[in-house]
């Protein structure tokens, strides 16, 4: 491999969308950021200048960095923030992955403005599994727009213990598409219906030819929202997951949660009906209202184009807002591609059995305060009851100096302290207890974590995100996990490799790992809401005995709390 270097400089620039312009963070003044690219095996070194007056940190989300926790970036866990006027360099190897990742800032509600496409192609002369595209179009990252500032939303819902206000607009690499009309200040239609409409500012467009098949990458970089993706009229083959390949499968909607990527191929007619198509991204979710529920629109344009005017532009059908079976039925088809040349490593052998419960919990309200929560409580959120405290030094650095007193607890519960169970008393979730908890775990363990999310009704299923590794996906279902008659029915064979994996609603998940990559790993929901919230905990894997199975020392301009 080869070394890149590319420079961030975080600053702030005015933005305007939905006739609002704000002063946002960016990296090199560009929103969304800038894609890097490269190929499996390359070193990338990133040298980061903040020059906001603000903590900012960056996560290279998917990127295993082996042995190397200190180039991963969750604020307070892997570094300290780069603190206004500081800088930090992450170095770091991309070792046996390629496929479509990511970036984005780790500190508070950042990553909101602060996200860009990480493309890992393959070694050079080595190709695809799958028929080789005509052209790669540009990676589209979803995403979401606050006319209000972040900060205060977060500080809202962290004050009043209730929902936080939700975003204004969803977007298509920073576009909202159409749907605001800023003359009137009237809000649009929710879709653009002929070209006129599709062709003003603020649309993302795509440019493709007919007859031809297309490499598309798709990342859902929204903060609180799982999306369904659709483009009119065509059917999209998903051949990649989270920078994996999976078996091919078609699909008109996709369902893709805050976190993961999906590679599809996209084949276009040789004689398209419409000289323009409408593709939109809605949520998921079971709770609207308390959710940004409108589309998202943008336009997958055919060039040459005629000169026509008042076509309608066809739109995608997306499932309704709740349709959790579409949901189950698309998560179900992901397959790894178990070859010899991509084999699946899923662990057939369990040396640790652990469940955590995942879900929403309340804090009582302090006295002289109202809070917003259910029942006049407070949310929080939990995973087996524990709601995750921040440290106030990176628990990377604590570890390997070896001191943990009044940094960390290594008692997170491994099992649920009150056990669920959707068919008696409601779960006792509600009131958690608060901690830097752990889990520690010897080198090369290998893991089976169930996930069972608590939800009964009108909530969410949880993007869970594990840092410094991927899992197999080796089972799901509804209801209560069932530790006797469940893990027969695994998939050890073929199952998906991920590193974002959606906690069902009213279900579970079971994924595999094998510890092998010391450090001190975030896992935690993907929806921000709830990562502030404190649905999080950390993996602390110990180094093993051989040199090459030991966390390499920190770089020498590492920041300082
Ligand atoms: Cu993409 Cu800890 O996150």
């Amino acid at each position: 491999g080869i070394t890149r270097h590319y420079t961030f400089n975080v600053q702030m620039t005015n933005v305007t969308r939905l006739c609002v312009t704000r002063s946002i963070p960016t990296v090199n003044g560009q929103f969304p950021g800038p894609k890097l690219v490269a190929r499996e095996g390359d070193r990338l070194v990133i040298k980061v200048h903040n020059h906001m007056n603000y903590n900012v940190s960056f996560h290279w989300h998917g990127i295993q960095q082996l042995r190397n926790g200190w180039a991963d970036g969750p604020s307070y866990i892997t570094q300290c923030p780069i603190q206004g006027g500081g800088s930090y360099t992450y170095d770091f190897t991309i070792t046996g992955q390629r496929g479509t990742l990511w970036w984005h800032a780790h500190f508070s509600w950042l990553r909101v403005h602060l996200y860009g496409p990480l493309v890992i192609l393959p070694k050079r002369g080595e190709g695809y599994p799958f028929p080789r595209p005509y052209k790669e179009l540009p990676p589209i990252m979803f995403g979401e727009w606050f006319n209000a500032d972040t900060e205060a939303v977060i500080n809202q819902a962290l004050q009043t213990g209730g929902g936080p206000n939700v975003s204004d607009a969803y977007t298509f690499n920073g576009l909202p598409g159409p749907t605001y009309n800023c003359s009137s200040k009237e809000p649009m239609n929710e879709l653009i219906t002929d070209l006129i409409d599709a062709l003003v500012a603020d649309t993302y467009k795509l440019k493709v030819q007919p007859g031809r098949t297309y490499l598309l990458r798709l990342i859902n970089s929204a903060l609180n929202d799982e999306l369904f993706f659709g483009i009119a009229n065509h059917t999209l083959t998903v051949v990649e997951a989270d920078a994996n390949y999976v078996k091919p499968f078609t699909a008109k909607t996709l369902v893709i949660s805050p976190g993961q990527t999906i590679n599809v191929l996209l084949t276009t007619p040789p004689n398209p009906a419409s000289q323009a198509y409408a593709m939109a991204i809605a949520p998921y979710t079971n709770t609207i209202g308390t959710f940004d529920n409108t589309t998202a629109a943008a336009v997958l344009e055919y060039a040459p184009t005629r000169a026509t005017s008042n076509n309608r532009l066809p739109l995608p059908a997306l499932p309704r807002y709740n349709d959790t079976n579409a949901v189950a039925n698309f998560t179900s088809k992901f397959r790894s591609l178990a070859t010899a040349r991509y084999p699946a490593r899923v662990p057939l052998a369990v040396d640790r059995h652990v469940l955590f419960t995942v879900g929403l919990g309340t804090d009582p309200c302090p006295s002289n305060q109202t809070c917003q929560g259910p029942n006049g409580t407070k949310f929080a959120a939990s995973m087996n009851n524990n709601s995750f405290v921040r440290p106030r030094v990176a628990l990377l650095e604590a570890h390997y100096q070896r001191r943990y007193a009044g940094v960390l607890m290594a008692n997170f519960p491994t099992t649920p302290p009150h056990p669920f169970n959707y068919t008696g008393t409601p779960p006792n979730n509600t009131f958690v207890t608060h901690g830097t908890r752990i889990v520690p775990l010897k080198f090369n363990t290998s893991v089976e974590l169930v996930l069972q999310g608590t939800s009964i009704q009108g909530a969410e299923s949880h993007p869970l995100h594990m840092h410094g590794y991927n899992f197999f996906v080796v089972g799901q279902g509804f209801g209560n996990y069932d530790p006797v008659n469940d893990p027969a029915k695994y998939n050890l064979v073929d199952p998906v490799e991920r590193n974002t994996v959606s906690v069902p609603t009213a279900g579970w998940v079971a994924v595999r790992f094998l510890a092998d990559n010391p450090g001190v790993w975030l896992m935690h929901c993907h929806f921000d809401v709830h990562l502030s919230w404190g649905l999080s905990m950390a993996w602390l894997i110990n180094d093993g005995p051989l040199p090459n199975q030991k966390m390499l020392p920190p770089p020498s301009d590492l920041p300082k709390c």
